[in-house]
């Protein structure tokens, strides 16, 4: 393979070549419709969410389960983090049950690196408003199903980037992977940090930054991690940055239209958008869980 792959942190820290080789063998496993239980049975994952999630966590278990693993789920609320423990106590407790691998969500910024160990293998999931490799590697895949050859689109990426860790982690993979051209767009505010912008064309108005572009992909404003940030209400904003159709319009013809979810129907984008002919937002959720298997099987299956 030419790398070693501990653990899944984010996408900086990760090898090209390993980023390359999870979005082959998923593609692979798209392509073929073979019973994979054996290769990875009797194995165990724990996923550890301190954060609500529908897509990721159950994709996570679907994938495992594909994969013939055993799967435990924990959540923050029912655990003994509701009597005060740590989450270093949490993940060592768990750890000591010698799980193959942890996959890990949590609201702070890159509380991951401080647990990763030799022991189980560690899976972000999310962390915060800082990293979720695993979406930014089934956006590619995305893509790639879109254009192989990714020099030659043009990705928008608009709506809340600042608190977007979805932002963070797709940005930094497809400048890693050589993407032709990112487009940032985000309304007062909820811009983008400068080592996320760096080698992009950002833009404060959503229908300058539409012309011409090969894929959208939209975000929801976060109003969970917002403070002191004004942001308009639904209405104005979905005027102003909700994709529309005649907004779709200014985009190439052929354009795609993605969204992480969950999705805030009528407000950064209209359900005529969401449920139109452009749309692959099922798309990403089914490529969701061939990602995932591949993540788990290039960290556990040579272990
Ligand atoms: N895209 C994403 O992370 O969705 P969930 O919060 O439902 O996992």
């Amino acid at each position: 393979m030419g790398y070693t792959l501990n653990h899944l942190l984010d996408i900086e820290s990760t090898p090209v070549a390993a980023l390359e080789d999870i979005l082959d063998t998923a593609q692979s496993l798209i392509d073929d419709s073979a019973d994979h239980r054996d290769r990875l049975r009797g194995r165990l994952q724990v996923n550890l969410f301190y954060e609500p999630s529908t897509r990721t966590r159950v994709s996570f278990e679907v994938a495992a389960r594909r994969l013939g693993m055993d799967v435990v789920n924990v959540a923050a609320v029912g655990s003994s983090v509701a009597k005060g423990e740590s989450l270093i106590d949490t993940y060592r407790t768990l750890e000591a049950m010698q799980p193959d691998v942890i996959v890990l969500r949590h609201p702070d910024n890159g509380v991951h690196a401080t647990l990763a160990s030799t022991g189980a293998c560690l899976v972000n999931a999310g962390d915060g408003s800082r990293a979720h490799p695993s979406q930014a590697l089934l956006d590619v895949l995305t893509l790639r199903q879109h254009q192989p050859d990714l020099a030659r689109l043009r990705v928008l990426v608009a709506g809340d980037l600042h608190h977007s860790r979805v932002t963070r982690s797709g940005v930094a993979l497809m400048k890693k992977l050589g993407v032709g051209e990112i487009r940032l767009a985000a309304p007062p505010g909820l811009e983008a940090d400068a080592k996320v912008t760096e080698g992009t064309r950002t833009y404060d108005r959503l229908d300058e930054a539409l012309d011409g572009v090969d894929v959208i992909m939209m975000l929801r404003v976060q109003r969970e991690r917002l403070s002191g940030i004004d942001v308009p209400d639904s209405e104005s904003y979905h005027r102003a940055w909700g994709l529309t159709p005649a907004r779709l319009a200014m985009a190439a013809p052929n354009a795609i239209v993605m969204h992480p979810g969950p999705m805030n129907r009528g407000v950064e984008i209209a359900s005529a958008v969401a449920d139109g002919p452009q749309s692959v937002i099922t798309r990403q959720v089914n490529n969701g869980v061939f990602v995932r298997m591949a993540v788990l099987l290039r960290l556990l299956e040579a272990r």
